[in-house]
């Protein structure tokens, strides 16, 4: 009996040692983003894992940004030592950097090949450097775009894509009213409109298109002028009156649901950023080849507007294991992994060597067009206590959108509320 415990116990050394030998240690990656994206991720930790015998595991968050973060910060407000690396918002950068979560990384960078000036200067000095420490880098850009359906604006006679709100309210009339013979709940025109983070880049880029926007100075944010007040009146016109908009764009339609509806052929145009691109274009998505991409429309003496998005790399300040985390930044920024993204996933570039690839351009001839509307960027204040900013808007601005408030009276309630709470914490 004795033996046979002692034999026992001896395979099970043995059988532990060989299932620890395959890797030399093991760092945990929280990412989230659309199921493809998720699932591309999988593909790419198994080359790192093959090319550097470090094992990653990945901690999976859903698509939502503020879902996201909130599961980031409960791991790095209590100093867990996971996860060690993980993807970022570009506005949560200023509260994580302010916290002190984020690992600094120059002298990572001084070791490494890789260099800063690959990367877009003003990113990386604006968002990714804090007190002249590079805290963060950026994987991927995004900005809001207008994808339209080529084949309808031809059947209509139409030339080109709206440049301004009235001609994209003019040419969804027409065309739903003649599409919802055939499809009922067929709609002008989908975009973000759900209480969450997605509703403000809406806001800011309709806002913006008519000279207004989400303006913070001298310690105050100023959200009650007449151009935001006449950009939310839009917002609310499309859902209530002019009625291009779902009835449920306020209550339900975050990046995917629109995504999806206007990838099932039930809409003329739709507000998204670039990852959506490649999956309109799949085999089986039925408006695969019938879509075009264009700046969002303005209004009549305003200018041509998109958000500033996207995501950035960090280690945590916690992790336990850094030096393997930076092979892994230094591996997602490669040139290689960079292309392998953009080419799957139709993510912009951090880098900027990569938008000359001859393959990239040639695979995906709209990322010229890309960098035109990307030359009218607008960011989102860049504030430690942004999130907090954020979710009072979200939530004045979506109860104007459910017809519960005036856009007047919710941008005036919104403000109100906001600079009393920058004045506590600029106390
Ligand atoms: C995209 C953008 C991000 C933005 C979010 C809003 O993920 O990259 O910056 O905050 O959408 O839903």
């Amino acid at each position: 009996m004795k033996f046979l415990k002692i034999l026992f116990s001896l395979f099970s050394i043995t059988f532990l040692i060989s299932c620890s030998s395959k890797y030399k240690s093991k760092i945990t990656f929280m990412v989230g983003g659309a199921p493809n994206e998720v699932a591309f991720w999988d593909k790419i930790i198994k080359e790192f894992e093959e090319q550097t015998g470090i094992e990653v595991e990945i901690l999976k968050q859903p698509a939502d940004t503020d879902q996201r973060r909130q599961s980031l910060v409960i791991a790095l407000a209590s100093k867990a030592e996971d996860p060690d690396v993980f993807l970022m918002d570009v506005i949560w950068i200023a509260q994580f950097s302010r916290s002190n979560w984020l690992e600094p990384l120059n002298k990572y960078l001084k070791m490494s090949s890789l260099s800063l000036d690959i990367f877009f200067k003003n990113v990386v000095n604006e968002v990714d450097t804090y007190k002249g420490k590079i805290i963060a880098l950026p994987v991927y850009i995004d900005g809001g775009i207008l994808y339209y359906r080529k084949d309808l604006l031809k059947k209509f006679g139409i030339q080109q894509p709206p440049q301004t709100w009235n001609e994209l309210i003019n040419y969804s009339l027409k065309v739903q009213n003649f599409m919802r013979k055939k499809i009922p709940n067929f709609y002008g025109f989908v975009w973000q409109g759900a209480q969450y983070e997605g509703l403000i880049c809406n806001f800011l880029e309709i806002a913006s298109s008519n000279n207004g926007g989400v303006v913070f100075n001298n310690r105050k944010i100023i959200l009650d002028s007449p151009q935001n007040i006449k950009a939310l009146e839009l917002l609310r016109a499309f859902i209530h009156h002019y009625k291009i908009s779902p009835p449920n764009t306020f209550t339900e339609m975050k990046e995917e649901e629109t995504r999806i509806y206007f990838q099932k052929g039930y809409a003329l145009f739709e507000r998204n950023w670039p990852y959506a691109w490649i999956l309109h274009q799949k085999d089986d998505s039925p408006v695969k080849n019938k879509i075009g991409i264009a700046p969002l429309p303005h209004f009549k003496n305003g200018k041509i507007a998109s958000t500033l998005g996207g995501w950035h790399i960090g280690i945590s300040r916690y992790s336990d294991h850094k030096e393997e985390s930076w092979k892994f930044v230094e591996f997602i920024l490669s040139y290689n992994i960079q292309k392998k993204l953009a080419l799957n996933l139709g993510w912009n570039p951090g880098r900027k060597d990569v938008y000359e690839d001859k393959e990239l351009l040639r695979t995906l001839p709209h990322f010229k067009k890309l960098k035109h509307i990307f030359n009218n960027l607008i960011p989102r204040p860049n504030l430690p206590y942004y999130p907090l900013i954020s979710e009072t808007m979200q939530r004045y601005i979506n109860a104007s959108l459910a017809n519960k408030l005036t856009p007047q009276e919710a941008l005036k309630l919104a403000e109100k509320e906001i600079n009393f709470m920058i004045k506590r914490y600029e106390e």
